[in-house]
């Protein structure tokens, strides 16, 4: 089976189960930006599983693109990826267990024709926070799947969300394929054997987690599913490794063709982050020193020393055309973006050549410093500073004569690790799973900053970023030049002007069609559902939205623009704050 048999099977699938099929939501998540890539396909759907009305009904499923960095540094062995796409079905207080259990094994057996003795599952132990889930184990008994092919297990496995600190969550049920000739060994169990490969896993969203840790009942019952596109299909390929599967195959015969060496692990990493540099570029980011377009940085340079290494001479964008060909027919924007990516790829490229010299410069004055061995923490450096992956400075140690210590560099790796990791959980805990009041009110704000920019400095002013947390909103827009204080204050003026009239928030439900004539705000680069949300802030703004929002501006307070400043070439910012 291909992959777009895959994608396409299950999306009918599940449209004939009454789902309405949504597209992807960007990677860089849109008015909660908070987050900075789209991580699961339930991330876009957090209000709705928090019981707003979603346009498209009760039952909805889609193909998300999905970025996860914190595992980078494993790219290259067979599985992990930082791009990837998640097949999902939401039920919004819809159907529960019996259904999603019931139609995730239909799928498995009777479309993907997956072995019934090849599944296992498991299902939630139980704990103070929530019963053991023998309901589901029920479900799947009905169902034919034998006893001993299931299993229970605690939170650590069996518990998915919230995706923050607070937010809806509850227990899982997961499904796994066993992957060897073999049986598995009397009593072993899914969470700690490699052969059972993880292929789908059905959430049960029926708690909300509070700030205080504990665990309240939600309004409604959803179940919120998550399918690997990658993992999934290598299974049905027959192949030990994603790299091998259709989803890869032309992009690796390119970088096979273009390389004068063999080397697996770089030809993995330069293809997996190609691949990713390519999506994330098809949103328009542009490789920078923060945010997403430092993540994109760090991609796009960690795949030229790789392919350096394997003696590519020519751009990676050559790689890069490959992955538009290959997955334009489902991601449109990677088409309509061509250019634009071919040229950010192509330029970065040259600005790391430079870097690159002053980086080989620094470590030939660093190895004569060292004799015999090269401490972990300079080889540290050098990748923390200049992108060089160990592997490539301990190539060029052994040519000097000397070692680097390895371990001492992998604690130095991991002290990063963790602390990037921690800044990524306290960053999304602050984020989307944050509906406070203050957030929504600078979420209305940040739209009443909007048309107000409109209004002084012009209709070329488009939203390029958005971020906000429950203390201030962070606006990027485009614009040319820095903004004189005279039309700072003017800003300030207008939004303030709404905030005194009490104005009315509201919101309509509307095709797309209709809601582009209405001159609603909206990103031109971006696929939208045939139905969309459109806010209105009395007759001074109309934007596409999901929300949340505040219902009249009395609720916000006094607007003041904290700082203005560029981000980029042609992009301002805004920080400001409610008084
Ligand atoms: N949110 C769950 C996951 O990411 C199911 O999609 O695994």
């Amino acid at each position: 089976m291909k992959s777009t048999e895959l994608i396409n099977g299950y999306l009918s699938f599940f449209e004939a189960k009454g789902h309405a099929i949504i597209p992807s939501s960007p990677l860089i998540p849109e008015n909660d930006p908070t987050v900075l890539f789209t991580t699961a396909g339930m991330h876009p759907l957090v209000p709705f599983l928090l019981g707003e009305p979603h346009p498209k009904g009760k039952r909805i499923a889609n193909v998300q693109k999905c970025i996860r960095t914190t595992d980078i540094s494993e790219v290259g062995d067979e599985s992990h990826l930082t791009f990837f796409q998640m097949l999902g079905n939401w039920s919004l207080g819809d159907y529960f267990k019996g259904d999603a259990l019931k139609w995730s094994y239909e799928f498995l057996t009777e479309v993907l024709k997956i072995p019934k003795e090849k599944i296992y599952v498991t299902c939630f132990e139980g704990d103070e926070d929530a019963p053991k889930d023998e309901e589901a184990a029920r479900i799947w008994r009905r169902l034919g799947v034998p006893e001993n092919h299931i299993f229970f297990l605690g939170k650590k496995d069996n518990w998915w969300g919230p995706a923050g600190k607070t937010g809806p969550c509850g227990p899982d049920s997961e499904m796994f394929y066993w992957n060897s000739e073999e049986k598995p060994k009397r009593g072993q169990d899914p969470s700690n054997c490699n052969k059972f490969l993880e292929i789908w896993n059905d959430v049960f969203m029926q708690y909300n987690k509070r700030e205080d840790g504990s665990f309240e009942q939600l309004k409604q019952k959803n179940v919120d599913t998550g399918m690997g596109v990658e993992r999934t299909i290598a299974v049905l390929q027959g192949k030990n490794s994603v790299y091998e599967t259709d989803l890869f195959e032309p992009i690796m015969k390119r970088i096979r063709m273009l390389a004068k060496e063999e080397n697996k692990c770089s030809e993995r990493i330069i293809a997996d982050h190609v691949r990713a540099s390519t999506f994330i570029m098809a949103e328009r980011v542009m490789p920078s020193n923060v945010e997403q377009g430092y993540v994109l940085r760090k991609l796009i340079r960690r795949a030229y020393i790789h392919a350096q290494k394997v003696g590519i001479e020519t751009s990676l964008s050559s790689i890069a055309e490959v992955v538009v060909e290959h997955y334009c027919r489902i991601y449109p924007e990677l088409k309509a973006n061509e250019t634009f990516i071919m040229d950010e790829m192509h330029k970065e490229e040259e600005r790391f050549k430079l870097t690159l010299e002053k980086g080989i410069k620094v470590f030939e004055k660093k190895i004569k410093e060292f004799k015999k061995e090269l401490p972990g923490k300079v080889a540290f450096d050098l990748y923390q500073s200049f992108g060089f992956p160990v592997e490539i400075t301990i190539d060029l140690a052994k040519e000097n004569r000397l070692k680097v210590n390895e371990e001492e560099f992998n604690e130095e790796l991991k002290k990063h690790q963790d602390l990037s990791r921690s800044s990524s959980t306290k960053r999304f805990a602050s984020g989307l799973a944050d509906q406070s009041h203050d957030t929504r009110r600078l979420h209305t704000t940040t739209h009443l900053l909007h048309q107000a920019l409109r209004t002084v400095l012009g209709g070329h002013v488009q939203q390029k970023g958005s971020n906000i947390t429950p203390e201030r909103l962070r606006f990027d827009f485009t614009h040319n030049g820095k903004m004189s204080g005279e039309e700072l204050k003017r800003v300030e003026d207008i939004v303030n002007e709404q905030i005194r009239n009490q104005v009315e928030v509201s919101y309509e439900e509307m095709p797309f069609e209709k809601a582009k004539k209405s001159g609603a705000l909206h990103f031109f680069d971006q696929k939208y559902p045939d139905t969309v949300r459109v806010y209105s802030i009395g007759n001074f703004s109309k934007e596409f939205c999901t929300g949340p929002h505040v219902e009249n501006t009395s609720e916000l307070g006094k607007f003041k623009i904290l700082k203005e400043e560029g981000v980029a070439a042609g992009i301002r910012r805004i920080k400001a704050g409610l008084e």
